[in-house]
């Protein structure tokens, strides 16, 4: 297992979906893509390479994806202009997740607010402010949770929104995190998600870590574990939250809070207030991701940032036959009436108290 090339991480873990070199000059990210087989992490060293990174998903999830967009800023902080540049660039990466914008947001406000022969410093304290703030917020919405997590339960997770979804400990799964360490017996479902396999590879892979009971099933069998009657409740993270209540969050989310309303079980979401959007009316507002056809019609991690993961010869392999089209959105939007409570770190709410935490 490697080490995390960082003395001083600010995850919390021993090891961390993204922090910024002490010099201030690498984004050092986990490769997200190769768990659970290998634990690699990359230096990134411009801000171009930042946003390939967010776009190829090296680095994914919404909270991670604002903490690497903060720290790929300092990459730029040698002028208002560059600065302005780069987020441009950074923005377009992936246009779901609020958190993204909501942090080079927070950054170009306080790069405006400062001397240029201060802007590097400052913007990395920023940064680090940010990331640090996450890992608080995760904990204490997190204890939140817990509070309403029976001693026992199965819970039902759908992709992953934990320590490598965020700059640590986690959203969906810091509430199990917290239940746990309240002495609560808990097994985790987790849905396996496809195309893109976040909770079979992901949220496995730090559950088990964690010593936390897991097991990975198929996206299409949640069904039948409801009708069995061994979902105690589900709780997910989000991209973003409207402020009707509507919100965003990994294909097939709607698909598992439609069950849970069926079978009269609780959906919890856990998020930190900046996945909270409020200029957002309602989920219909949310932009939604499309993704590439291969991530669907080929065999996952086959083929990845050109190079080549598969054991076949060509490196790739199609199952759908050739000619056909493919849907791929990557995040769909539960109407707020689905949802039994928002987990922040503001305080629970239920969707049409969202506006309060304001
Ligand atoms: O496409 P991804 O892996 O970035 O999607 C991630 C999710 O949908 C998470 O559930 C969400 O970002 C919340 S992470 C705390």
């Amino acid at each position: 297992m490697a080490a995390l090339p960082h003395p001083e991480p600010l995850s919390g873990e021993s090891y961390s979906a993204v922090e910024l070199s002490l010099a201030n000059d690498e984004v050092i990210l986990l490769e997200q893509r190769r768990l659970p087989r290998e634990e690699l992490y990359v230096r990134l060293r411009s801000v171009e390479q930042v946003a390939e990174a967010i776009t190829t998903m090296v680095v994914r999830g919404a909270p991670a994806i604002g903490i690497t967009a903060a720290y790929g800023l300092v990459l730029a902080a040698s002028s208002l202009a560059q600065l302005e540049s780069a987020a441009a660039r950074l923005r377009q990466t992936r246009p779901t997740a609020v958190n993204l914008a909501w942090a080079l947001e927070r950054m170009l406000a306080r790069a405006r607010g400062t001397a240029a022969s201060e802007l590097l410093p400052a913007l990395a304290e920023e940064a680090r402010a940010i990331h640090r703030e996450d890992v608080a917020a995760c904990r204490r919405m997190g204890a939140h949770g817990a509070e309403l997590v029976p001693d026992g339960a199965t819970i039902l997770t759908h992709c992953n929104a934990g320590a490598l979804a965020t700059g640590g400990y986690g959203t969906a799964l810091g509430v199990i995190r917290a239940a746990r360490d309240m002495g609560k017996r808990v097994r985790v479902l987790a849905d396996e998600t496809r195309p893109y396999l976040q909770g079979a590879r992901l949220t496995a892979w730090e559950l088990h870590r964690s010593g936390i009971p897991v097991e990975v099933i198929c996206d299409n069998s949640s069904g039948y574990w409801f009708g069995r009657g061994e979902i105690t409740l589900t709780v997910v993270g989000a991209d973003r939250i409207a402020a009707n209540g509507d919100f965003a969050n990994k294909i097939g989310t709607y698909t598992v809070a439609c069950l849970s309303h069926l079978h009269g079980r609780p959906m919890y979401v856990a998020a930190p207030w900046s996945t909270v959007d409020l200029a957002c009316a309602r989920g219909a507002d949310i932009p939604i991701e499309f993704r590439p056809a291969s991530e669907i019609t080929d065999i996952p991690f086959t083929e990845q940032a050109g190079e080549k993961m598969a054991s076949t010869p060509a490196g790739r392999q199609r199952w759908v036959p050739e000619g056909v089209g493919v849907l791929n959105p990557a995040f769909d939007v539960t109407p707020a009436p689905y949802v039994t409570r928002f987990f922040t770190e503001r305080g629970t709410f239920r969707p049409d108290e969202l506006r309060s935490g304001a």
